[in-house]
């Protein structure tokens, strides 16, 4: 670990006495960030997201904007907008008189929502296929090139739920369609958590691709199969992503 304590050494604890028992201590967090990225926004972003991707400020950890600004030494306005950013990615929530907070995310948080997803999901997918249209194809195959191409794992979580709904909405109860949303939404903070911390490659486009491929030509069990396939492997990548993590 390369010796840039001593320059932060001044900035100590933040965070009050008393909030929640325990000081929020970023300098030795700061210090390790390794010098200041190119805007103040940046310095505040990256340094909280690498450390609450790599558990050092572990799920429910209140994050004070007053107490982030003095950590940093930066004005308020960056740290709002970094958090705002952080927020895109499923890495904090904003709790109503509470500010922001460390998401929680869990292993069994995630399984949970992977079993309803594999309950839901086929079963949606096998009502909807009959009814698709030429339409609803071509907006399915608009959303993976723009999943293609987008670079923000904010945006790209939004994609995916809306091209999964594409496929789903055509199934004629709408009950179970917004039942589906939801749980999807849910998967979205996990999913999104998953890209900023391993990347694109996460997506598994092929799935998309073979899933829309198979609807088109009126196969309903192959695209149940990908669809199937799908859902385990973002199951099994997450399970990776905690024991990795810890
Ligand atoms: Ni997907």
């Amino acid at each position: 670990m390369p010796k840039r304590e001593q320059a932060q050494r001044t900035r100590e604890h933040v965070g009050e006495p008393g909030s929640a028992g325990r000081a929020l201590d970023l300098s030795a967090l700061i210090a390790e960030a390794g010098g200041r990225p190119r805007t103040a926004t940046a310095f505040v972003e990256t340094t909280l997201r690498a450390a609450i991707l790599t558990g050092r400020l572990p799920g429910g950890t209140p994050l004070r904007q007053e107490d982030l600004a003095a950590a940093f030494g930066v004005s308020r306005m960056p740290v709002r907008e970094a958090l705002r950013q952080l927020e895109a990615q499923a890495l904090i929530d904003f709790v109503p008189h509470k500010g922001a907070v460390v998401t929680d995310i869990s292993a069994s948080g995630a399984a949970d929502i992977y079993a309803i997803r594999l309950a839901l999901e086929p079963a949606v997918l096998e009502r909807s296929i009959p009814h698709l249209t030429e339409a609803d194809f071509a907006r399915a195959a608009d959303l993976i090139a723009e999943m293609d191409s987008e670079p923000d794992p904010a945006r790209m979580g939004d994609l995916n739920r809306r091209f999964h709904m594409t496929l789903y909405g055509a199934a004629g109860r709408p009950k179970l369609i917004a039942l589906t949303e939801t749980h999807l939404t849910a998967f979205d903070r996990y999913l999104r958590f998953q890209l900023a911390a391993k990347g694109r490659s996460h997506l598994s486009q092929d799935d998309h691709r073979d899933m829309l491929d198979a609807a088109r030509q009126g196969d309903t069990e192959g695209a149940i199969r990908t669809l199937r396939r799908h859902i385990d492997t973002a199951a099994s990548n997450i399970a990776a992503f905690f024991a990795e993590k810890g």
